[in-house]
């Protein structure tokens, strides 16, 4: 059954002035002009302990981790803006992953991740533009069952690259920004919502 897939947007870091999240929050405005339903999520909003087994087995999945499940299985497509850290996945972005990727009973294994539509893009002020995590996000993303879209986009020298509203001052980035949202958007109604995603966008409210 196809039906209008939902985007969730966030970025793999909780800094509050994140070069990740001025991308993530100019991807949710292309997807809206684009007539698509975005959520935004700011991972600062769901702080989460260090994953630990002791404290898993003591206290269960934490709140917070929940909430972030919650709204991993309520869309059928991940937008995700991910940091480079020393050539790799920030920690933030991973601790969430591990979280939510954790069994639950009753539960198919891995039910946030399994057919989702993700895309993934990146912003650093290095030169590489933090191309190097992605290929770490996109294995791990892959791993666990994310569809992980092949386009992606990484803003080299981003501590220059936004003007003071946010918005990219390079009108080719821009414009290469613009395009992987509208290919995305194609792509993503065109594949199948898992049943699972059908039922808890249903049940999801922001
Ligand atoms: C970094 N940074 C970084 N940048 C990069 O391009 N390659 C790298 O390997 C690293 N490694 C790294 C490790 C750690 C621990 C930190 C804190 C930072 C710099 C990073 O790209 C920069 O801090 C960005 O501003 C982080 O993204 P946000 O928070 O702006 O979205």
């Amino acid at each position: 059954m196809l039906t209008k897939p939902k985007f969730l947007v966030f970025a793999g870091s909780t800094r509050k002035d994140s070069y990740n999240k001025k991308l993530a929050k100019l991807a949710e405005k292309i997807l809206l002009e684009n007539q698509s339903e975005v959520t935004y999520l700011d991972l600062r909003d769901l702080p989460m302990p260090i994953y630990d087994g002791d404290l898993e087995a003591e206290e269960g999945i934490p709140a917070n981790a929940m909430r972030f499940r919650d709204m991993l299985k309520a869309h059928h497509a991940l937008l995700i803006c991910a940091p480079e850290y020393n050539s790799s996945i920030s920690g933030v972005l991973k601790n969430a992953i591990d979280w939510a990727s954790r069994p639950i009973k009753g539960e198919p294994p891995l039910m946030c991740f399994k057919g989702k539509i993700v895309n993934l893009m990146s912003a650093s002020p290095s030169k590489w533009g933090g191309l190097r995590g992605l290929v770490t996000v996109r294995s791990i993303l892959g791993n666990i069952g994310c569809i992980v879209l092949p386009d992606q986009l990484c803003i080299p020298f981003a501590d220059k690259a936004f003007n003071e509203s946010g918005l990219l001052m390079d009108k080719d980035i821009n414009g290469i920004l613009e395009k992987i949202c509208q290919d995305y958007i194609k792509i993503a109604a065109k594949i199948s919502l898992p049943d699972h995603c059908i039922e808890a966008t249903q049940a999801f409210t922001k």
